[in-house]
C-alpha cells in the first residue's frame, strides 16, 4: 500500500470517532447519516440520526410516513430539501428497487438528493466498493497535502481533488480510507489552527512544507449576503394562533410560519398595510415581541413579531388556526420556532 494510505489507516484504527452509523451493516443507515452530515456538524447530527432510525427504521417505513412527520423529525437540522429528497428517494427505492438501495452507481445517482459525494460514500461504506468521495473535510485535507492552488470550489479544482482522492485509495479499504480522511479533517486538519504536530501525514504534507496550511483550500471570494427585515403577525384568538403553510417548492417548503411580510421601513409601522397587500390578512397591531434572526445560506432574516388582533382572514387552504399547545407539531424554520417559543 502507498505510504499515504498506510499512515492514514493506522491513524484511523487508533483514533477513529465512535459514531452510531459506523460499521452499521444497513445501507439505509449509511445513506441517512451521509445526507444528515452534509452541511451539518457530526455532533449535531448524532441525536437526530438516532431518533430518526427509531422513528423510520427502514426505507419502507420512511416511504410510508407523512411529510409532516419527516419535516418535524428534521426540524433544527436546516436545509430541509435534504429531508424532502430523502423522502422522495425512499418512495422511488420502494417502488423501483424493492425497498433496497441499488448497488449500481448510476441507479444510486438517479435518486433525488444523491450526488457524487453521497454515491461515493454509500458505495464505499455500505457496499465496500473501491470508490473515492470528497466532502468538505476531505477537500481540505487533499488541498493541503498537495498544496493545491486552484479554487477548491471550482470545477477545475474539484476535478484535481477527486483525482487525488481516487489515486491514493487503497484497494479493498475505501470505506475506512474515506472515513479516515473525514475524521482527520474534523479532528486534526482543522480549518483554522490545524494540529499539524499530531498529523499522521505531516511528513507528506506539501502545505506544511511550504507553510501554506492556513491558505488552503483556496476558495472563491464570497459574495456579501443581504439582510431582509420581516414583520410577522402573531394573531391569537381564543387560545389559537394563525399559521400559514409555505409553498411546497422552495425555501422551507411545506413548513409553517406566522403570517409575515418583508418590509423596507419600520416593521411596526408597515406591518398592517404590507400584510394586507401581500396576504389579504387584515389585523390590528398590538405589542411587539422583540426580534429574532437567522442566517440562511444566501441571506439573513431579522423578523419583528407583533401580537395582533384579527380583523379579517381570507379562506385559504394554507392558513390554519392552531392551538397554542399544538405548535410543536407543526414543522417550522428557525425564525418561526423562535417566535413560537415566545408564546
Ligand atoms: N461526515 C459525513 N459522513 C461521515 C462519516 N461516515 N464519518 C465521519 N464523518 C462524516
Amino acid at each position: 500500500m502507498p505510504r499515504l494510505s498506510t499512515l492514514l489507516l493506522a491513524w484511523y484504527k487508533a483514533n477513529k470517532r465512535s459514531l452510531p452509523w459506523r460499521d452499521h451493516p444497513d445501507p439505509y443507515a449509511v445513506w441517512v447519516s451521509e445526507i444528515m452530515c452534509q452541511q451539518t456538524r457530526v455532533e449535531t447530527v448524532i441525536p437526530y440520526f438516532e431518533i430518526w432510525m427509531k422513528q423510520f427504521p427502514t426505507v419502507k417505513a420512511l416511504a410510508s410516513a407523512s411529510e409532516r412527520d419527516i419535516l418535524n423529525a428534521w426540524e433544527g437540522l436546516g436545509y430541509y430539501s435534504r429531508a424532502r429528497n430523502l423522502y422522495k428517494a425512499a418512495k422511488v427505492v420502494v417502488e423501483k428497487f424493492g425497498g433496497k438501495l441499488p448497488r449500481n452507481l448510476d441507479d444510486l445517482k438517479s435518486l433525488p438528493g444523491i450526488g457524487r459525494y453521497t454515491v461515493g460514500a454509500i458505495a464505499s461504506l455500505a457496499f465496500k466498493m473501491d470508490e473515492a468521495t470528497l466532502d468538505g473535510n476531505i477537500r481540505r485535507v487533499f488541498s493541503r497535502l498537495f498544496d493545491a492552488e486552484e479554487y477548491a470550489d471550482s470545477p477545475a479544482g474539484e476535478k484535481i481533488l477527486w483525482e487525488l482522492a481516487a489515486k491514493n485509495l487503497p484497494e479493498g479499504r475505501a470505506g475506512d480510507y474515506n472515513q479516515a480522511l473525514m475524521d482527520l479533517g474534523a479532528m486534526v486538519c482543522l480549518p483554522k489552527n490545524p494540529r499539524c504536530l499530531l498529523c499522521p501525514l505531516m511528513t507528506l504534507c506539501k502545505a506544511r512544507e511550504n507553510g501554506t496550511q492556513e491558505l488552503r483550500p483556496v476558495m472563491k471570494p464570497k459574495k456579501q449576503i443581504p439582510t431582509y427585515i420581516h414583520a410577522a403577525a402573531v394573531i391569537v384568538e381564543r387560545g389559537r394562533v394563525l399559521l400559514s403553510q409555505r409553498p411546497r417548492d422552495g425555501l422551507l417548503g411545506g413548513m409553517w410560519e406566522f403570517p409575515n411580510v418583508r418590509v423596507v421601513g419600520d416593521p411596526g409601522k408597515e406591518l398592517v398595510k404590507a400584510l394586507k397587500r401581500a396576504t389579504r390578512i387584515q389585523v390590528e397591531r398590538g405589542e411587539g415581541l422583540g426580534q429574532v434572526s437567522h442566517a440562511y445560506s444566501h441571506f439573513k432574516v431579522i423578523a419583528h413579531p407583533f401580537l395582533c388582533m384579527k380583523v379579517e382572514v381570507p379562506k385559504n387552504k394554507n392558513l390554519k388556526w392552531v392551538k397554542l399547545k399544538d405548535l410543536e407539531e407543526y414543522p417550522m424554520g428557525k425564525v418561526d420556532r423562535q417566535i413560537a417559543k415566545k408564546l
